[in-house]
């Protein structure tokens, strides 16, 4: 009971936090899609509970056999198809267009940010939904799933394709860390949320912090404890109950 006392007291103080920001930054993981039907990676049925990434999510994985790392693909393409966006997503969208400054890091390949409506998005992690060509480097987008042979080919140089997400070892991608560095050099963020994710990669817990700088909010949604540090309002939940409670009208 005290709990529940104190976290709907940190929801009120985070509400008016958020109502008042100016420049709000937001990062996002496989938590955040939990309650559209989307398995995480690191919970208790999550992807790496079930196989090694090693065997998946690698550039040697696909190298020994592109074929088996594409049938992973193509089943999590499936699995996404018919999902759809949750009350987190949606709340995320309102409030970028009550925003002038507004970004959103997701580290997530899935598009159910876009499908509620957010514009300004970046893929850290890259698309599930892009197939991109292990030769030219092409990239095309393409949604079919089942696809119908494995591993798909480029049409015009004939190599093969490979999903076009970061693998273990890979560098994030390059363009939105650059879109991500332009947003963050424009002004000191009033409120920076870190949704849904373990931040186990440094990169999250470090965007947060400097966004966050001398003064401005560190807001952390998330049911667990995570490795993110230096949060000034920890509200433990799920993002598409208190997202809502944070975003509508005062
Ligand atoms: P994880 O599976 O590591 O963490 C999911 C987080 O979501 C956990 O901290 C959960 O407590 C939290 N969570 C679960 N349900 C939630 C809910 N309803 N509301 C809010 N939070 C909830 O997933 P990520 O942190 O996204 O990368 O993983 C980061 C990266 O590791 C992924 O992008 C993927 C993976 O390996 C690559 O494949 C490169």
């Amino acid at each position: 009971m005290a709990d529940q006392t104190n976290l709907l007291y940190k929801i009120q103080k985070a509400k008016e936090l958020v109502h008042n920001a100016k420049r709000v930054f937001v990062l996002t993981g496989a938590g955040i899609s939990a309650e559209s039907g989307v398995p995480t990676f690191r919970d208790a049925a999550g992807h790496w509970k079930n196989i090694n990434p090693e065997q998946v999510a690698t550039r040697q994985a696909f190298d020994r056999d592109p074929k088996f790392v594409w049938e992973w693909y193509d089943s999590r393409r499936l699995q996404l198809q018919d999902i759809k966006p949750n009350p987190a997503h949606y709340s995320l969208a309102k409030l970028e267009q009550q925003k002038d400054a507004f970004y959103l890091l997701t580290q997530n390949v899935e598009d159910l940010h876009e499908q509620a409506g957010s514009k300004r998005v970046g893929h850290i992690h890259g698309s599930i939904w892009e197939l991109k060509c292990t030769q030219e480097g092409t990239v095309r987008h393409d949604r079919t799933a089942p696809m119908e042979d494995l591993p798909p080919r480029c049409k015009i140089c004939g190599a093969l394709e490979r999903p076009n997400v970061v693998w273990f070892g890979e560098r994030i991608r390059e363009d939105v860390i650059a879109e991500t560095e332009r947003f963050l050099s424009q002004g000191e963020m009033d409120v920076v949320m870190v949704i849904g994710t373990g931040a186990i990669f440094d990169y999250i817990p470090e965007w947060a912090n400097r966004a966050r700088g001398a003064r401005g909010t560190l807001i952390e949604i998330n049911p667990s404890e995570t490795e993110l540090y230096g949060v000034d309002i920890a509200l433990r939940g799920n993002a598409g109950e208190i997202l809502p409670a944070l975003v509508e009208p005062q």
